[in-house]
């Protein structure tokens, strides 16, 4: 029997950047994000009588570190059920891989549901989103709809993402895909080095905690405004804090900062838009669902160049088919 479940990236407003703990993805800082509606990743998982788990996404067998990722994730559902036997797994991805669209949140939420139905762990979303944690950390948040925050914690068992209620206007994330390309340096590389190497580090660790907390208490008042301007200005101190790592870490192009430039202007015009941007050069505009139209005329009139997606809050994962269907 195979299990097959879909979830979609999500994009963080108050970002994650370092690890506490390298081996159980415990984060430095909490985090709170978005979950989408666009770019789907379904993953199917089968148990078989091979003698290895065997990975595929997109129809190319994965070897390397991506395949020891899904292992992780895989190696922790066996322990947890108390079986012992091998998995197929076949992923399919909508969004461009690892060009910081969010594609390995997808991805490892995908796969921790529909791992836990084959292997019949009777998993509830907080086990989810302990479990899609280990394949990698933003993943943790994509087990939940809308808005959901990470807290860090301390251990496995205290590290994990929660929903929360968004009680303002309706959200909507317009996506300004400037490449599509693979990104030079991971997100694990680029965090281990920040975390050692950069002077800012200690200082994004203890304003995180801070903005979060605001953050928190914006969505829980509906307050778009703020949790706007908190959104750029936790993207600005987390690339900051890249800048300043030996040797420096820089995702951000000279495209993803026009779009920021832009996003400046909407707003001297009345606009309410916030720009963030994670492990990439692609821009993700935080603004009001019945003004994303405009964003989007108003950024293509400025940049031309760029593709422009409209996303909206979407589904926590779930299985399509399976036990739990
Ligand atoms: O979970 P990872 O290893 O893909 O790290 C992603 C980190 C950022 O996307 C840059 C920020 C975040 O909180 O999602």
């Amino acid at each position: 029997m195979t299990s097959t479940a879909t979830a979609h990236p999500n994009i963080a407003l108050a970002k994650y950047w370092g690890k506490r703990n390298d081996a159980l993805i415990i984060p430095a800082t909490g985090s709170l994000s978005l979950t989408l509606d666009v770019f789907p990743t379904t993953t199917s998982v089968t148990l078989s009588d091979e003698g290895a788990d065997a990975v595929r996404l997109d129809g190319v067998l994965l070897t390397g570190d991506e395949s020891n990722r899904v292992r992780t994730v895989l190696d922790r559902i066996r322990e947890l059920s108390g079986r012992t036997g091998h998995a197929r797994v076949e992923s399919a991805n909508t969004v461009p891989t690892a060009a910081g669209l969010a594609s390995s949140a997808a991805a490892f939420a995908a796969l921790a549901t529909a791992a836990a139905d084959a292997f019949g762990l009777d998993a509830d979303d907080r086990m989810l989103s302990r479990i899609a944690r280990r394949g990698s950390g933003s993943a943790c948040r994509s087990v939940f709809p809308g808005v959901a925050r990470w807290n860090a914690g301390i251990d496995d068992e205290s590290s994990y993402a929660e929903p929360l209620s968004w009680n303002g206007p309706p959200l909507a994330m317009v996506v300004g895909i400037v490449s599509s390309q693979r990104k030079a340096v991971s997100s694990r590389t680029a965090m281990r080095r920040t975390v050692e190497t950069s002077p800012y580090f200690p200082a994004w660790v203890t304003s995180s905690a801070a903005l979060l907390d605001q953050m928190s208490d914006a969505v829980a008042a509906g307050d778009f405004a703020t949790v706007g301007e908190l959104t750029e200005q936790s993207a600005l101190r987390m690339h900051a804090s890249m800048f300043g790592a030996v040797p420096p870490v820089r995702y951000l192009s000279a495209a993803s900062l026009a779009l920021f430039d832009a996003v400046v202007t909407l707003r001297s015009a009345g606009i309410d838009a916030y720009a963030t941007a994670d492990a990439g050069p692609n821009v993700k505009v935080l603004c009001r669902s019945d003004q994303a139209s405009h964003v989007v005329d108003a950024l293509t009139a400025t940049i031309p160049d760029a593709e422009y997606v409209v996303a909206h809050a979407g589904p926590g994962s779930h299985i399509v088919t399976g036990k739990g269907a």
